[in-house]
């Protein structure tokens, strides 16, 4: 994820860009970037880390009178944070800021570069500008110039490109990615989401995937593919702090929401045809590998734990599992045939760290797999696979969790295939089930509501047990943590097939059992399970895609053939349950007593 903000207008160009980047750094702060144009007179600033290091380089600068500007704050997928890879990226004489990935962009490079053009970055953004000035030599009209490249790319951009050949314009594109048009007057901005503008611009239009055009005059122009659009304009949102949650009344509710969407950010460029692609590993890191020793702590222990059971199974790769805090002080016996993974969401924790630290100091490879670039765990690791799932604000991790399920799942397919030991009708199942899982991830209305009626029942009792079998156990694990945290209940998962080897012995009605029930995956053996809790009075709420007649409570899900599109489905449910006891609890959602987001201590 990344920021981008617009203007055109007679303000001071460059508070506006800036203080609209500062409201978007939490998308990324690796790097920021302004450029203005104002007559024939251009100017560029880019600095790498946090936007206050842009405003210190800019403090000097001033840029009002009428003019155009952009600005960008960057979350580095293609290149190093470095101030080359900054946006925005130039050509001979025009911008471009972008947010999304352009999966062709490798061929569009070659291509340019073919032509002579001499690339400054290693990012893909880098290409639309020099794709646009080859179009404009060709055709000598900058709209067309535009229009000819935006059809040239394929993936997610949301994209805004001025030029000196049309110094009172800005040329936008959104496919994939978010972007807006703030309207006040005859100023008007561009943004990533409608925070930046509020308080400036008064109307807004929400850009639909394909959408592009041009600013101009006071003027916007819209066009699809089927030709020039009337711009659908409507009341900006007064409240800051709303807008920033999108309408949700908690963080953590919009990252559930957001997870749909994010899971597809995880997957593009990766999922190709009939194989799984991952650009920043190198080919020798599973040399010589015969087995994985994930460390981890919290929820990314949850997502290891998941991947354990996909590694043995499909990769046939013998993997453990490890908690970081238990790993470090147990003297283990490492071996350098076993690749290290750490599992981070924010890659700063202490233990996760020093764990890395201990595996690299006996001579293992190490990957990690992350949501922060350039975090303390990615720069330690000898390579890195960033989970892409946008800044996640709320305590309680979910969007992390799902993201890194998934980057695990698709590795586990990516070692198979390396080594040739699945047939293709084995890896299409896989890879077409991962490319649904944006859709398993969906909530309607109708679920939230059930789980919000339903969470009533469960603010007392003397406990809750999340229980599940496979998969679903370290998912019952996770479905107790996420209440646990946020709830202050106690809860915990267990693999249901144990309940009989001990905590029976707890149940009657008191005592809440979440049932994770899939149906592709073990049904009968943990109908058996739930059925023996239910004999003794415990307090059942099944979910499963069938219906369960000894459940007191039942949510029902889809009927899938996968169980990983089972496994987020039901993680989804979880994890409102949560939320809506939490809220009936009055409890502070977002920042739970006693926790933070990210534990840098022992
Ligand atoms: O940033 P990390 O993924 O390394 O954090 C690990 C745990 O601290 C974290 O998952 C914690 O358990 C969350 N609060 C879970 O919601």
């Amino acid at each position: 994820m990344c920021g981008i903000v617009g203007y055109v207008g007679n303000k001071e160009k460059k508070e506006i860009i800036l203080d609209g980047l500062q409201e978007l750094e939490y998308r990324g702060y690796d790097s920021a970037g302004i450029a203005t144009i104002k007559g024939d007179k251009l100017n560029n600033f880019k600095a790498i880390g946090k936007l206050k290091n842009l405003r210190e380089k800019t403090k000097d600068f001033s840029s009002d009178g009428f003019g155009v500007s952009i600005g960008h704050t960057r979350w580095a997928t293609h290149g190093k944070p470095t101030e080359l890879n900054a946006h925005p990226h130039r050509g001979k004489y025009s911008y471009v800021v972008h947010n999304g990935i352009i999966e062709n962009y490798q061929a569009l490079k070659s291509e340019l570069q073919n032509d002579g053009i001499e690339f400054l970055s290693q990012t893909d953004t880098e290409t639309i500008v020099h794709l646009f000035e080859k179009h404009y030599a060709q055709k000598s009209d900058p709209f067309s110039a535009f229009e000819l490249t935006i059809e040239r790319l394929e993936g997610a951009y949301a994209t805004l490109l001025i030029s000196e050949v049309a110094p009172d314009t800005i040329f936008f594109a959104k496919n994939g990615s978010p972007m807006l048009i703030g309207f006040d007057g005859e100023e008007i901005y561009f943004a990533s989401s409608d925070t930046p503008i509020i308080g400036k611009a008064t109307e807004v239009c929400y850009l639909q995937d394909g959408e592009y055009g041009y600013a101009k005059d006071g003027e916007v122009i819209l066009f699809d593919a089927s030709g020039v659009k009337n711009i659908q304009k409507q009341p900006l949102a007064t409240d800051k702090a709303m807008a920033q949650k999108d309408g949700y009344r908690f963080f953590m509710e919009k990252e559930i929401y957001e997870q749909s969407s994010v899971i597809s950010d995880t997957m593009i460029g990766r999922i190709m045809d009939d194989s799984i692609v991952f650009d920043e590993l190198d080919d020798s890191l599973f040399e010589g590998i015969n087995a994985i020793k994930i460390c981890a702590c919290g929820t990314s222990y949850h997502a290891a734990l998941t991947s354990s059971y996909l590694f043995e199974r499909i990769s046939k790769m013998r993997c453990d599992i490890e908690i970081a805090s238990e790993f470090r002080y147990k003297e283990p016996l490492l071996d350098e045939k076993t690749l290290f993974i750490t599992i981070s969401q924010s890659g700063e924790t202490a233990d996760t760290l020093e764990a890395l630290k201990m595996a690299k100091r006996a001579g293992l490879k190490s990957l990690s797999i992350c949501n922060v670039d350039n975090s303390s765990i990615v720069r330690e690791s000898d390579c890195a696979i960033l989970t892409r799932a946008g800044i996640e604000k709320g305590v309680a991790s979910t969007k992390a969790f799902a993201t890194q399920t998934m980057v695990l799942w698709m590795l586990s397919l990516y070692i198979v295939d390396k080594h040739s030991i699945i047939t293709d009708e084995a890896k299409a199942i896989e890879i077409e089930a991962m490319r649904r899982t944006p859709k398993a991830l969906a909530i309607t209305e109708k679920l939230h509501g059930k789980l919000h009626r339903l969470s009533k029942r469960y603010l007392h009792g003397h406990g809750f047990f999340f229980i599940g079998r496979d998969i679903f156990y370290p998912l019952a694990l996770e479905g107790a943590l996420k209440l646990k945290e946020i709830s202050y209940l106690h809860a915990e998962g267990y693999p249901a097939g144990e309940m009989k080897h001990g905590p029976i012995a707890l149940a009657d009605s008191e005592l809440f059992t979440i049932a994770l029930m899939p149906k592709s995956m073990h049904y009968d053996k943990i109908k058996s399970n739930v059925e023996e809790l239910s004999a003794r009075d415990a307090t059942i709420l099944a979910i499963s895609p069938e219906p369960f007649e000894l459940a007191d409570d039942f949510v029902q899900t889809l009927q899938s053939s996968h169980p990983m599109l089972e496994f987020f489905e039901m993680m989804v449910v979880t994890q409102i349950l949560a939320l809506e006891i939490s809220v009936r609890l009055g409890n502070d959602v977002d920042m739970p007593r006693n926790l933070a987001k990210s534990v840098t201590v022992e």
